[in-house]
């Protein structure tokens, strides 16, 4: 990976974030960040979530280092905390990342004894160390709508929805962004989403396509214009510790660098 960083100033933090369970998430965080990567953008990956996924599809065992719950737990009580630490790396995507553990289930009741509480993620994330060594931090949020996520939403400076293509999915989105517009105390959502994201697709069935138009016909704009294709080696790949994208041959891995491109073209040309 490149050593000199290609955003200036700021590391543009992006939250994927969906409150419905199973939406492709992790999935889409582990394929963006590694497609990053591949571009050359030096990424960190952030698990904020206690079912701590995105962590054990990195490989990451116990070590003793600080895990997301410390960082948090750290800045709430005001103890030094070193940030070079907390940074795992998994050489074989070339990714950083932070990782977590069921622990951080706890960490909600200290996020919300905090005299800022709403800003907890903004205060961690805005650190200067972050800044100058990251082109782009990626949050995966869990499925939830809590002060959590919330704090991630309050931090991001841009939003990615997945939407898995399917009925039950689409319901939750409206809530999604009245949730993100009243954090953020703003109105304008094109600032922030980057695009919802149809994932888990399926060209076999009428379904799939009802889904992807409805949302385009909704949203306009605001939905990606291509979508992730659901396929069984990318299901497997958790299981081999391995990103679609670093298998060259996969369709949902091209389609992962594709959006990729789209979002470097967002962030870094205005
Ligand atoms: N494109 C895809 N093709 C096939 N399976 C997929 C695809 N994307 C995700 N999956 C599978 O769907 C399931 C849910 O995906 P994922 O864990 O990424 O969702 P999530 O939104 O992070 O879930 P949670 O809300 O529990 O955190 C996983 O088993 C994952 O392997
Ligand atoms: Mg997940």
């Amino acid at each position: 990976m490149n050593e000199t960083k290609i955003t200036n100033n700021k590391a543009i933090k992006i939250a994927v974030s969906n409150q419905k369970g199973g939406v492709g998430k992790t999935t889409t965080v582990m394929n963006l960040g590694t497609a990053l990567a591949v571009k050359n953008r030096r990424a960190l990956l952030v698990d904020c979530d206690p079912q701590h996924h995105l962590s054990n599809w990195l490989g990451f065992e116990s070590d003793g280092k600080p895990t997301t719950s410390d960082v948090i737990f750290n800045t709430v009580t005001n103890q030094h905390i070193n940030y070079a630490n907390c940074i795992r790396h998994n050489k074989d995507e070339h990714i950083d990342y932070i990782p977590s553990t069921n622990v951080l289930a706890g960490m909600l009741s200290v996020i919300a004894a905090d005299n800022n509480s709403s800003n907890v993620i903004s205060r961690i994330f805005d650190n200067e160390y972050f800044n100058q060594k990251y082109d782009y931090i990626i949050f995966d949020c869990q499925p939830a709508l809590d002060l959590l996520v919330t704090n991630i939403l309050k931090a991001c400076d841009k939003l990615i929805i997945p939407v898995q293509a399917d009925l039950l999915s689409y319901d939750g989105v409206e809530q999604m962004i009245e949730t993100f517009m009243r954090v953020k105390n703003d109105t304008d959502i094109r600032k922030y989403l980057i695009g919802m994201l149809v994932t888990m697709y399926q060209t076999n069935t009428k379904h799939s396509a009802t889904i992807y138009n409805a949302l385009k016909e909704s949203y306009g704009d605001l939905v990606f214009n291509s979508y992730i294709s659901f396929r069984t080696e990318t299901k497997n790949s958790v299981g081999f510790h391995r990103s679609s994208v670093s298998d060259l041959k996969s369709v949902v891995g091209a389609q992962y660098i594709e959006i990729a491109n789209k979002i470097m073209e967002v962030c870094e040309n205005g």
